[in-house]
């Protein structure tokens, strides 16, 4: 996959947090109130999350989404910001996880090492909350094809046995990007609990 734009940056600051996570926070029943949030962009869902109460530590890869994030919040002993990759992150414990159209940027041979490192982070009764890829997606049956994981519904439940799962909500069809191109979006928002 392609680096994010700057122009993406811009209007991503202005979409607030995503919906997805008000509804995944609700679900965290660990006593743990610290959440990871990998491949973070412009940090919309970090500063939200330390609204919330959280103590955060938000990753990503490219140093300008970084400085974007120090710029709009700085660092505090609640808000943790790192330029790191899905690979190398240290993962804290933690009572959320949240990969908000974010872990399809992660190369497929690289891909199931980072998800386990995900699910050891999570404590018991904490909530994962992420966007990952359909066969369907255009990015799939392009030419120059992005090394990715990409899955069927039944795939997916399959990485999500041993969780709790909350919901995933399948969009497979024509939407718009951040920047406003149509393409064929296949993509499967999950959220889904660490059992005790
Ligand atoms: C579509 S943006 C989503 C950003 C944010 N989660 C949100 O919902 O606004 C994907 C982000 O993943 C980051 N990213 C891509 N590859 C990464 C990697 N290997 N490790 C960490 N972050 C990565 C990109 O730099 C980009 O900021």
């Amino acid at each position: 996959m392609k680096a994010m734009t700057n122009d993406y940056y811009q209007k991503r600051i202005q979409k607030g947090h995503s919906k997805i996570v008000e509804a995944a926070i609700v679900h965290n029943h660990s006593q743990y109130s610290v959440a990871i949030d990998c491949g973070c962009g412009v940090g919309n869902d970090a500063r939200y999350l330390q609204e919330k109460g959280y103590e955060v530590h938000a990753f990503d890869k490219d140093e300008r989404a970084i400085a974007l994030c120090r710029e709009n919040a700085p660092v505090t002993d609640k808000l943790h910001w790192y330029q790191a990759s899905f690979e190398d992150f240290a993962y804290p414990k933690a009572g959320l996880v949240i990969a908000n159209s974010a872990l399809f940027f992660c190369r497929e041979s690289h891909f199931y090492s980072v998800w386990h490192r995900i699910e050891d982070a999570l404590e018991p009764g904490g909530v994962f909350c992420g966007d990952f890829l359909g066969v369907d997606d255009d990015s799939n049956h392009a030419k120059n094809k992005t090394s990715t994981k990409f899955f069927t519904k039944a795939q997916l439940q399959q990485l999500f046995t041993g969780f709790d799962v909350i919901g995933i909500k399948e969009r497979n069809g024509l939407y718009p990007t951040m920047t406003g191109r149509e393409k064929h979006w296949h993509a499967f928002s999950v959220i889904a609990r660490k059992p005790f």
